[in-house]
């Protein structure tokens, strides 16, 4: 059976493309999609997607994982990351490994965006890359997975 990854992204996310191109880069959620499928691929696990800009339903769809089979995540919770104790306690109650990315470095920019609620409950993160820090969480997250097995 093909490892189970899930990538979810939080609000505001489904403007990337359009959305201060200047910090976030022109590539669309889409497209970062497809590129994360592609890598998937090739190291030969299932990749599945789940964007929403309503913290409820991040809430949910982490706790999801705790029964569909996901074996890892990687999420970026936008601006969640700096005020949702929710989405933290989802991530730490489901226990599967995870990794933070995002687009910018956050703690290069302002002093509320240095604060990670979900730092410390994840396995490891990657910031400042562009759409390609997706990419580096998802192979930083199979070395864990790998190691792990
Ligand atoms: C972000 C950084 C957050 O501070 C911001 O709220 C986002 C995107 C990033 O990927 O750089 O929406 O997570």
């Amino acid at each position: 059976m093909p490892r189970r990854i899930l990538v979810i992204h939080g609000p505001n996310l489904n403007l990337l493309g359009r959305r201060e191109p200047e910090v976030y880069g022109r590539v669309t959620l889409a497209e970062i999609d497809d590129r994360l499928r592609t890598a998937a691929e090739a190291l030969g696990a299932q990749l599945d997607t789940y964007q929403s800009n309503i913290e409820g339903e991040l809430v949910d769809r982490i706790q999801a994982c705790m029964d569909d089979g996901t074996d890892g995540i990687v999420i970026n919770p936008a601006a969640y990351t700096h005020t949702s104790v929710a989405v933290r306690d989802a991530l730490s109650a489901c226990g599967i490994p995870a990794v933070e990315v995002h687009l910018s470095n956050p703690e290069a920019r302002e002093e509320f965006r240095h604060v990670s609620l979900i730092a410390d409950v994840v396995a490891g993160r990657v910031a400042g890359f562009g759409a390609a820090s997706y990419e580096l969480g998802l192979h930083g997250l199979w070395n864990i997975l790998e190691e792990g097995s």
